[in-house]
């Protein structure tokens, strides 16, 4: 049973009692003094290992795969075996990008011009323009309310004749519904795809993501809890997915099956499949190599203030945290995504909200991306294509999907960097003071952005309605 549901009585209380706690007091957005001014963690993070790691690529005389062998094994190799072994997977590919991670998946299983791919209708854009690019329809999916990952019951919904492949993307702080996913390609025979972009070092079931389908997709972008400013990997216990993965990312090759010598070639020419050069340079590669041996000590601590403070955000009757599964046996928190209660503050938007927290603590806290469906930055029908049927104009057009849980979750949900996570306890507990305040100055805010508040003040001067609160996206399982 959920905590908050044996919890009771006394939850209602303390909740209560911390909304008629707090002193009113003007908000930082109004010109009032912030919450919290003493700064937070730097990201992405350096040490002198990383220097010293960095510098001997630099002067290697070698700085990506496809340059010739010193006689000193090539950091991309070492990075690519280190993290199949990290995650427990039989193989790994190191790519340039993210994107870069979703479009050699998605070939490698096999998906072609024409297929149609399932892809969760609220995520980074690049999980739908990915498969647009390869001329393939992506079937934008509704999420669910409580994870906000693809939909299994929506998914099922939207499986076709043509659908070629399932990209699940575990998103911000929690896993998507990994049995029923794996379930669903079963039954229907189509290879799943994990987009871990978000979670790194996530565990399912005793399992790293990323190794319960056929492909793990990986980000090694800035922002992501392991970086290298770019880069990605993709990751497969599938031998021939493996190998096209390979001659996908390095134009059609591979590594020399026999030890390579130096001055010659670390790759072999194979051509089996039509590559492209998206290769991760050795610079990249060091960094990366360096800074996984601190991703798990990294996820424990965000993990640790991550629940800690959904914790009091959700004793406080101000926020809801993204539902963990019970299936989930550690957590990445990409973002600290939670789901703002309407009661709380007023019913407003959360992009209001997210800028007056902003002000407040003085890093960016903004809403969840804008759903598929009206992203500014998707627009497969604007891409430089020609001999685009009147039927493909229709199935690319993103505007024919209905993705309601994805609009509720934009109007209701925002995000924190997962940098904050790395702070301490003061840090920690001074986001959730500030969201009590804004939470206190909610009417004010309200009256101020020219929004009405859509709901009656709770805040300040009318303490919070607990009896009024929906207790269902709270908590893990
Ligand atoms: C879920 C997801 N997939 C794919 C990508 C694309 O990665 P990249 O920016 O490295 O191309 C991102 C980047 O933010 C992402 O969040």
């Amino acid at each position: 049973m959920p905590l908050h549901q044996a919890s009771g009585i006394k939850y209602l209380q303390t909740a209560e009692k911390a909304m008629c706690n707090v002193p009113s007091a003007r908000l930082a957005i109004h010109g009032g003094s912030p919450v919290w001014n003493s700064g937070w963690p730097k990201w992405p993070r350096a040490d002198a290992g990383t220097e010293r790691v960095v510098l001997e690529a630099l002067h290697s005389g070698r700085w990506s795969i496809s340059g010739c062998h010193t006689g000193v094994r090539s950091f991309e190799r070492r990075f690519a075996e280190e993290f199949a072994a990290y995650n427990n997977s039989a193989y790994c590919v190191p790519t340039a990008s993210g994107s870069a991670s979703l479009s050699i998946a998605l070939e490698a299983v096999g998906v072609r011009h024409g297929d149609e791919v399932l892809v969760p209708g609220l995520t980074w854009v690049a999980c739908a323009s990915s498969v647009a690019a390869l001329g393939a329809v992506p079937v934008l999916v509704d999420i669910e309310p409580d994870t906000l990952c693809m939909s299994v019951d929506a998914a099922r919904k939207a499986i076709g004749p043509k659908t070629a492949a399932i990209m699940l993307v575990h998103l911000y702080g929690t896993v998507g519904n990994l049995d029923a996913f794996v379930a669903l390609a079963e039954e229907h025979e189509i290879p799943l795809i994990e987009d871990c972009a978000q979670a790194h070092g996530a565990r399912w079931r005793g399992r790293r993501v990323g190794t319960h389908g056929k492909v793990g997709a990986f980000s090694m972008q800035h922002s992501k809890v392991l970086t290298s400013g770019e880069g990605g990997a993709v990751i497969t216990d599938d031998f021939d997915v493996y190998e096209r993965m390979q001659q996908l990312r390095a134009d059609g090759r591979r590594y020399c099956s026999d030890e390579p010598r130096p001055r010659f070639m670390e790759l072999e020419e194979v051509g089996q499949i039509q590559g492209r050069n998206r290769c991760l340079s050795e610079l990249q590669a060091a960094i990366l190599l360096d800074r996984l041996q601190y991703l798990d000590a990294e996820n424990s601590l965000r993990e640790v203030n991550g629940e800690y403070l959904g914790g009091l955000l959700q004793q406080r009757g101000l926020a809801v945290l993204q539902r963990r599964p019970s299936q989930v046996e550690s957590r990445t928190f990409y973002h600290f995504c939670v789901r703002l209660r309407d009661e709380a503050f007023c019913g407003l938007p959360s992009a209001i909200v997210a800028e007056a927290l902003t002000a407040e603590l003085g890093v960016l806290v903004e809403p969840v991306d804008d759903p598929l469906n009206r992203h500014r930055l998707y627009n497969p029908l604007k891409s430089p294509r020609t001999d685009l049927s009147s039927q493909m104009r229709y199935l690319l057009d993103p505007s024919r999907f209905d993705l309601p849980n994805c609009d509720d979750a934009k109007r209701t949900c925002l995000t924190l960097p997962h940098a904050v996570l790395l702070a301490n306890k003061d840090a920690i507990d001074a986001i959730a003071t500030a969201f009590e305040k804004v939470a206190q100055g909610s009417k004010s805010l309200a009256q101020a952005t020219g929004g009405q508040p859509s709901i009656q003040a709770t805040s300040a001067d009318s303490p919070i309605s607990v009896a009024s609160i929906d207790l269902s996206w709270s908590g893990n399982e």
